[in-house]
């Protein structure tokens, strides 16, 4: 071992995640169950399901992650649970679990901003092999390639809560440079997907049908909201809603109909326009920041940052101002343990420790202007 090793617990939406990573750099184990067949069905997430299913899956996530990493409570030096931003019940589940399982067996805890563990997911490299999500395989996963993120930075996290442009002058210390103003990208990512029929979650799905577009002449607004960092999606959603209509009248189909569905053409088409728009808007602003701010790595993060088509045209922009962009492979991009077990660990390590009074911040902030 070449650091201390943390068990890290994330419950703060629809996925339960339990990691074991050594170092706040590797990860030994990154069980992931997620809600996302439980949540399909209506499309969106349903809090008290959620908490409820975390509950359901916490023992066993834990145990698959002993038996991944081959380790027992004799290696742990330490447990990070995230205490916020998320869903209330969610949190709770996690934020239990975790003080039970540190109480018990004698470790230090600390609480992890959900925001921070995707900033730090950027320095996971993996030697975890088997489950599929360790993080493995030919992504831009800076630490993997033993090339880590450099001070000062510039880091854009895209989720589907939030959307948050900061600079990070150092380990830990944040200062917002921009966030959106209404919906989160990734929210915005989901409201079209369902627009086009596509079901839940609609990233995934919005960037598979863009993928198979023949034709790139549906062109969708961009908000840029000159002379800030911030963001706007809601007024693309009112846009798609529009564009939608009008090709389902141009196809002769009735307005709202889920059982016409429009061609799987004229979807990926409108999925090509509507990914471009975000797309556009989010590397232009965080190459822009990185340049006035004079950073010298960015970092990509969130389970928007899982969208190849972003991570490719923001990693391409950056090469060519010779700046490093570090973007983790898409299973640490989506919500997992092993991010909080990288933010932990160096919270564990600036001597932060949290008592048995831990309790959820659905609205926990990670930098103020
Ligand atoms: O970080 P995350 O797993 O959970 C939150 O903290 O919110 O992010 C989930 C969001 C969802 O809105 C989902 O549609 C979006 O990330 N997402 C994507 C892709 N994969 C997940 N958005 C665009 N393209 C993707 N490939
Ligand atoms: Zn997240």
């Amino acid at each position: 071992m070449t650091g201390p090793v943390v068990l890290a617990v994330e419950s703060s939406c629809d996925e339960t995640g339990i990691a074991l990573v050594e170092g706040g750099e590797r990860v030994h184990a990154n069980v992931v169950a997620s809600q996302v067949a439980l949540h399909a069905a209506t499309g969106g997430i349903v809090p008290e399901l959620a908490a409820r299913a975390h509950l359901r899956w916490i023992v066993p996530v834990l145990e698959q992650a002993w038996q991944d990493a081959g380790m027992g409570w004799d290696d742990v030096d330490g447990v990070a649970v995230t205490y916020g931003p998320g869903l209330a019940g969610s949190l709770l589940v996690g934020i239990n679990f975790a003080k039970t399982l540190a109480f018990v067996r004698r470790k230090p805890l600390v609480g992890v901003n959900h925001l921070e563990g995707h900033v730090y997911a950027a320095w996971l490299s993996s030697i975890a092999g088997g489950n599929g999500h360790g993080g493995n395989g030919p992504d831009r996963n800076g630490a993997a390639n033993g090339q880590r993120p450099e001070f000062p930075l510039v880091t854009l996290i895209v989720s589907g809560g939030h959307t948050f442009l900061a600079s990070m002058p150092d380990h830990l210390t944040y200062r917002l440079l921009g966030q959106t103003v209404d919906d989160a990208a990734g929210e915005a990512f989901d409201k079209v997907g369902r627009l086009l029929g596509l079901g839940y979650p609609g990233g995934p799905a919005i960037m598979r049908a863009a993928a198979s577009a023949t034709r790139s002449d549906v062109v969708f607004p961009r908000a840029w909201l000159p002379g800030t960092y911030d963001f706007s999606f809601s007024g693309l959603k009112t846009a798609a809603r529009r564009i939608v209509a009008a090709a389902r009248a141009e196809e002769g189909l009735p307005a709202d109909d889920v059982d016409a569905p429009l061609p799987p053409a004229r979807v990926a088409e409108l999925a090509y326009g509507f990914q471009d728009s975000v797309v556009d808007v989010l590397v232009t602003k965080t190459i822009r920041a990185a340049e006035d701010t004079g950073a010298r790595s960015i970092v990509l993060g969130g389970g928007v940052a899982a969208n190849a088509v972003l991570r490719d045209r923001l990693a391409g922009e950056a090469e060519a101002r010779g700046i490093p962009c570090l973007v983790p492979p898409p299973s640490l991009c989506t919500d997992n343990g092993a991010m909080i077990g990288a933010a932990g660990a160096r919270r564990l390590a600036a001597g932060e420790r949290a008592g048995m009074d831990l309790d959820a911040r659905p609205s926990l902030p990670l930098a103020t202007r």
